[in-house]
């Protein structure tokens, strides 16, 4: 049985149809209900919801054999998995972004709010800029508009939420999408399903190109 940790909301729903199109489905999954996990004996595969940032501590514990999970969690988090797949959906981009009359003074320690403090640390290691990190867990947007921050280091997608606080990008930091990941030991001791299931899938990405 392979176990697979999906991320739950609208980008996990996708990524199941593309396992179900490469012949993992588990048709009990699309039932309206508030359960968590969902199996196929027939197809040899049992599914888990689990909140996205979590995925990869699922994964990296052997708890799932494989899932979903975003590279801005992989980034942050470094889990000790096996990156399979570049799956071409959840696309967004991590981003520098301030009110728009922002000037940097460079005579005093950039202060940058965000979630992603090891993102954001690495970046500015790699320009050599003096950071002072704030890290918060959501509404990210807020702390500039407070005077909490110079900067934020956060998501952007469609760019609206920015847009509705009156921010604007400044930099780009990394391209972000969503990511099949594996755990270590799973990629040995069950590797003709992995590797079926990344066949199966990497196909149709690439069928998308
Ligand atoms: C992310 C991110 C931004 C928003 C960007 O938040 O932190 O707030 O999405 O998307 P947009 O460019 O399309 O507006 P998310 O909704 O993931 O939740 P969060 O508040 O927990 O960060």
């Amino acid at each position: 049985m392979l176990n697979v940790a999906l991320p739950k909301g609208r980008l996990g729903e996708k990524v199941y149809d593309m396992f179900e199109r490469a012949g993992f489905e588990c048709p009990s999954i699309k039932e309206q209900n508030r359960k968590l996990i969902f199996e196929n004996p027939e197809a040899g595969v049992r599914y888990f919801w689990v909140k996205p940032s979590d995925v990869a501590i699922y994964v990296e514990r052997g708890a799932a054999d494989i899932g979903v999970a975003g590279k801005d969690i992989l980034l942050e988090y470094e889990p000790a998995v096996y990156e399979l797949l570049d799956l071409g959906i959840g696309k967004c981009r991590m981003a520098v972004a301030a009110p728009a009359d922002f000037v940097d003074n460079p005579q005093r320690a950039l202060r940058v709010a965000t979630k992603f403090s090891k993102i954001a640390g690495d970046y500015y290691a790699g320009t050599g800029r003096d950071i002072d990190i704030i890290h918060l867990n959501g509404s990210i947007e807020i702390a500039p508009i407070l005077g909490l921050s110079d900067v934020i280091v956060d998501i952007v997608e469609t760019g609206s939420t920015l847009r509705e606080n009156n921010l604007k990008v400044f930099e780009s930091v990394v391209p972000i999408s969503a990511r099949l990941i594996a755990n270590k030991a799973s990629f040995k001791f069950k590797n003709e399903e992995i590797v079926r299931a990344v066949e199966g899938i990497s196909r149709l990405t690439e069928e998308k190109q």
